[in-house]
């Protein structure tokens, strides 16, 4: 990342547009960098929205505190509402987590922003966009990226827009949009054909926010860093793997949006099937982003589309006992949600990759709302020893990656119990990260996802190819679920899901002991 503070001269800057021009294919390769001498443009489309208030307003100021982003960078708001800047920045400010000794600072954040109202459809109002965006492009020209906080309804036609009224004419255009990335394969596909008729995949920036998150990003170093996994990575060794999202409170007057798409599609369909591709897929030539996404696709072919048979649904019902009221109410009673649908929260999937390493591995995919913890981790459980002499004593090794809360890897094992005794016992490997790295403070998802738009990397973004792939293992059962109703089973709000859940775990070579004691450090 380049960082100079000096102003810059017009021949100066034509130069280096000159220069990104050419690195343009570059950027592509590395993506480690971006020119900080040349104007950037950032563009929130939605931005009197949630996700622009609550997410992308945030990162953008955390960025610009840490000096993270070219010094040349102006951001632009743009939605149907007729909102000033101050109006905007009064939504924002619950959100910001400015510091007392930040504030002047905030203000210079604040002075670089510009906020237009316009409509989604209208040609004129996205002319205007493009005027005001190059009145603050010193005359010269920018990179320009655009960060769709839409809902679907308006995405093809602002794309469209984009394209014809909008473009950088001579620095690079990106475009980052957020899932739903469509409903189901077909819907998906028209979106994917839509933007490829406007855009090179090398513009699109799909988020999966959970592909910038930490111990996800680590997946690739533990596997392909170290020896001594590598080895025992493969149907041999592991008996199952688990890959697990919790949240312990339900759809909080979003029941209506989720209703629309239910858990499979909100949670499974992509964040855990990204982990799933990440664990399972073979090693990549490089670490280029593209041979990444070529493994990813690779391993994503070799799972068959899933069957009812190797699915648990359920949705939570009220607990009365709670003290907190929330928790009394179910999913049914969330007035924004019809009485009568059988939309899951919860799901268990079983997903089997038919290839040399893993034929007969269940990859076990568990997620759901209103449980009893939050929680998001990948566990890979091993085989049984095999020539048992302790008596079945040992317990199955397992390595977690526990990606929030509170970063951690550890591996459970079996060790001697210390002293006299010849006894065993169940024990762990521990790396925390609280504990071994002192005062860390990791940066937000987005905040590296945006930053990789900058610098043109793409390796934690999902390619066309990868989405479709998800779509091809999903959808049969979504259509099925909601063609002939399947219903979910009920689960208490604070629970651990349905039981049936736990017994298809079971069934899949999953060995839960029960005995396991974790004592804090
Ligand atoms: P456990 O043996 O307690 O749990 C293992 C797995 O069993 C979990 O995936 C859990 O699934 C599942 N499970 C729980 N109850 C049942 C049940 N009744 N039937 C079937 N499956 C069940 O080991 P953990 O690895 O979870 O460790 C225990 C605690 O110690 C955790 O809170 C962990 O975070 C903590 N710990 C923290 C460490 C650290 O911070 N470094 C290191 C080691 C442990 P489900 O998620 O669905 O409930
Ligand atoms: C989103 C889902 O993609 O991820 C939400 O739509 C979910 O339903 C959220 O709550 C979880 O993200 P995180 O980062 O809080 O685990």
């Amino acid at each position: 990342m380049t960082k100079n503070k000096r102003k810059v001269s017009t021949e100066e800057s034509l130069k280096f547009i000159r220069q990104s021009l050419k690195s343009e294919e570059m950027d592509h390769l590395e993506g480690t960098h971006f020119d900080s001498f040349f104007p950037h443009v950032f563009v929130t489309l939605g931005a009197s929205g949630d996700l622009a208030k609550k997410k992308i307003y945030p990162t953008l100021w955390w960025l610009f505190r840490d000096n993270l982003l070219p010094k040349t960078t102006t951001f632009f708001g743009y939605a149907r509402s007729n909102l000033t800047l101050e109006e905007l920045r009064e939504k924002c400010s619950p959100y910001m987590k400015v510091k007392s000794d930040e504030a002047e600072k905030y203000e210079e954040f604040w002075k670089l922003n510009h906020y237009m109202a316009g409509s989604y459809d209208t040609r004129e109002d996205f002319a205007k966009l493009n005027q005001e965006i190059e009145k603050h492009e010193n005359g010269i020209a920018a990179n320009r990226l655009f960060y769709l906080a839409l809902p679907p309804s308006v995405f093809e036609k602002v794309t469209v827009h984009i394209r014809n009224l909008c473009m950088g004419l001579k620095g690079w255009t990106r475009i980052i949009i957020e899932k739903p990335f469509g409903r189901d394969d077909m819907t998906s596909q028209r979106l994917s054909d839509h933007l490829a008729s406007l855009f090179k995949e090398d513009q699109i920036y799909r988020i999966d926010h959970y592909l910038g998150k930490e111990m996800v990003q680590n997946l690739m170093t533990l596997r392909f860093g170290n020896r001594i996994f590598g080895p025992t990575w493969n149907r041999d060794n592991v008996a199952s793997v688990q890959i697990t999202f919790k949240e312990p409170f339900g759809t909080q007057g979003r029941g209506g949006y989720f209703d629309e798409f239910g858990i499979i599609r909100d949670v499974m369909q992509n964040h855990l099937l990204q982990i799933l591709s990440l664990v399972a897929m073979e090693k990549p030539a490089s670490c280029h982003p593209d041979d990444i996404r070529n493994e990813k696709v690779k391993v994503l072919r070799c799972i068959k589309s899933l069957e009812l048979d190797n699915v648990v649904l359920g949705q939570y019902v009220g607990d009365p006992d709670s003290k907190d009221p929330e928790a009394r109410l179910g999913y049914l009673n969330d007035p924004t949600v019809p009485v009568d649908s059988n939309t899951p929260t919860y799901a268990l999937a079983v997903l089997k990759i038919n290839n040399e390493r893993w034929d007969g591995v269940p990859f076990i995919l568990k997620c759901g709302k209103a449980l009893n913890e939050r929680k998001a981790e990948v566990r890979v459980q091993y085989q049984d020893v095999p020539g048992d002499i302790f008596d079945g004593k040992a317990k199955r090794n397992e390595l977690v990656i526990r990606v929030q809360p509170g970063e951690a890897l550890y591996i459970k094992m079996m060790t001697k119990s210390p002293g006299i005794t010849f006894d065993m016992e169940e024990t762990e490997l521990d790396l925390t990260y609280c504990s071994r790295y002192k005062d860390l403070k990791l940066p937000d998802a987005y905040e590296r996802l945006i930053l990789d738009v900058f610098c043109g990397s793409q390796m934690h973004f999902v390619r066309s190819d990868e989405l479709s792939e998800a779509w091809r293992i999903f959808t049969p059962l979504l259509h099925q679920i909601e063609n002939q109703k399947v219903q979910p089973i009920p689960y208490k709000y604070g629970s651990r899901g349905p039981k049936q859940a736990d017994e298809m775990a079971k069934r899949n070579n999953f060995a839960y002991y029960g005995s396991y004691k974790w004592i804090r450090p």
